[in-house]
């Protein structure tokens, strides 16, 4: 986007720009997309999604890489189904995310079901539907999937996600790769981890697993955990213990302001080299992508509903809070705010908020803006673990979802109603 407000924005972002003065969001103006389905709403851009799908199948080549789309990210069934149709995996968490999966026509054989909690229900749904790889997390779920399988005459296949005791120098809520994070198995227990797999009956061991944590702008991390799992690796074979593959997870981080995030061809180069030197260049790799291959292709529209100078602080009080997009409150986190038609007049340093009863209900802070009561917002980089955060919380209803496709839109989630809302409720008689 171009800013028209001096603040950093997604620039060289192709998909959201302005033309005539108006945001677009590829050939669609985002004001009468407001104006026509309301706000808050959120609209994806169905070309930024396969560009960004494009720039990990061209770091890939020829190598034997699958991309499992971490689809906690985004889970909306159009979102999935344009992964899908470009020949994704998926990175699923639950049995619920299995099943969105299925409706978009994904293929089970390149799931793998990560996550330390799973229950034996979800554990048979992924076993009747043929997935890939359980990614597990400890002795104890290992012995109860080793049960399920059996119980089902079948054999699960497993990777162990170990946890490398690396930091990765992200914020510490989406950092996961530190001993004293809840995942993975402890790599000093590692070895006797695959040992209790190898000896139950109901398991295949196929690979090693590790997800270090999230929006990783340092790329260093990433080897450090590399190296500590080709040991393991290599010490795994020294047991006769084989596997076929090498999950390195997600983490890759996007721009929200001015971060320089290494790009999937700098990990992927760095890792393939790093296999063939300790002669692993028959490993294949599995990725589980889920921010960079979304974030930067959604924003959320809001509209400045009051502007209310307090003495300390100017508001802009909008009609999203917190309950549609928690990265604020939850991890202080910063996303652009780009007026969709902007106008002239001086600017103020606004204080972007919402209506919820809280103090940690704020979108952003101190952007300089000329802004009037009625003026559509467009907070960028809204495409990854937004939407899929959101909450009824106030009792508002979740916003509707959009896709663009060139001049097209498509509403691909209607908004909830407050009829929707009180469903399933009851009182007592
Ligand atoms: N694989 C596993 C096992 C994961 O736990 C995650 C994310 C991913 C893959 C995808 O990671 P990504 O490529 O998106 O970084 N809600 C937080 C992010 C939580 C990430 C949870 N795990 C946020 O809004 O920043």
């Amino acid at each position: 986007m171009t800013s028209h407000s001096a603040q950093p924005s997604l620039i060289g972002h192709p998909h959201f720009h302005y033309k005539n003065g108006v945001l677009h969001a590829e050939g669609v103006a985002l004001d009468s997309l407001a104006n026509q389905l309301g706000t808050p709403l959120y609209v994806y851009s169905r070309a930024a999604l396969a560009q960004a799908w494009q720039s990990y199948r061209d770091a890939i080549g020829d190598r034997p890489v699958l991309i499992c789309y971490g689809m906690k990210a985004n889970s909306n069934l159009a979102v999935l189904k344009e992964f899908a149709r470009l020949g994704s995996g998926f990175d699923i968490v639950s049995g619920g995310e299995l099943k969105r999966v299925l409706a978009a026509g994904g293929d089970p054989a390149k799931v793998v079901f990560s996550g330390v909690g799973k229950q034996a229900w979800e554990m048979r749904a992924a076993l009747e539907a043929g997935v890939k790889c359980f990614n597990v997390e400890s002795e104890a779920e290992l012995h109860r999937l080793s049960e399920v399988a059996q119980s089902m005459g079948q054999r699960a296949s497993v990777s162990l996600r170990v946890n490398p005791d690396v930091d990765a120098q992200t914020h510490p809520y989406i950092s996961t790769g530190l001993k004293e994070n809840k995942f993975g198995i402890a790599i000093e227990s590692a070895l006797d981890a695959y040992r209790t797999a190898a000896s139950l009956p109901g398991l295949d061991i196929v690979g090693v697993d590790c997800h270090i944590g999230s929006q990783l702008t340092d790329i260093s991390p990433y080897f450090d955990a590399l190296e500590k799992l080709l040991d393991l690796i290599q010490q795994l074979a020294t047991v006769g213990i084989t596997v076929q593959h090498l999950d390195l997870g997600g983490g890759l981080g996007i721009r929200y302001t001015d971060e320089v995030p290494p790009s999937p061809k700098a990990l992927l180069d760095q890792v393939f080299e790093r296999l063939q030197a300790r002669g692993l260049g028959h490993l294949h790799l599995v990725l589980e992508p889920g921010r960079s291959l979304v974030g930067n292709a959604g924003v959320l529209l809001t509209t400045v509903q009051y502007l209310k100078h307090a003495p300390a602080r100017n508001f802009a009080i909008v009609d999203a809070a917190m309950n549609d997009l928690l990265r604020p409150a939850l991890y202080d986190a910063y996303h652009g705010v780009q007026p969709v038609s902007p106008h002239d007049g001086d600017t103020t340093q606004y204080d972007i908020v919402g209506p919820v009863c809280e103090s940690a209900d704020w979108l952003a802070r101190q952007r300089p803006l000329a802004l009037q009561a009625g003026d559509v917002l467009a907070l960028e980089s809204a495409g990854a673990y937004a939407m899929v955060m959101a909450s009824n919380y106030n009792t508002r209803a979740r916003a509707a979802e959009v896709m663009v496709d060139g001049d097209q839109h498509y509403i691909v989630r209607q908004r909830e109603t407050l009829d929707d809302l009180l469903r399933g409720e009851s009182t007592l008689p």
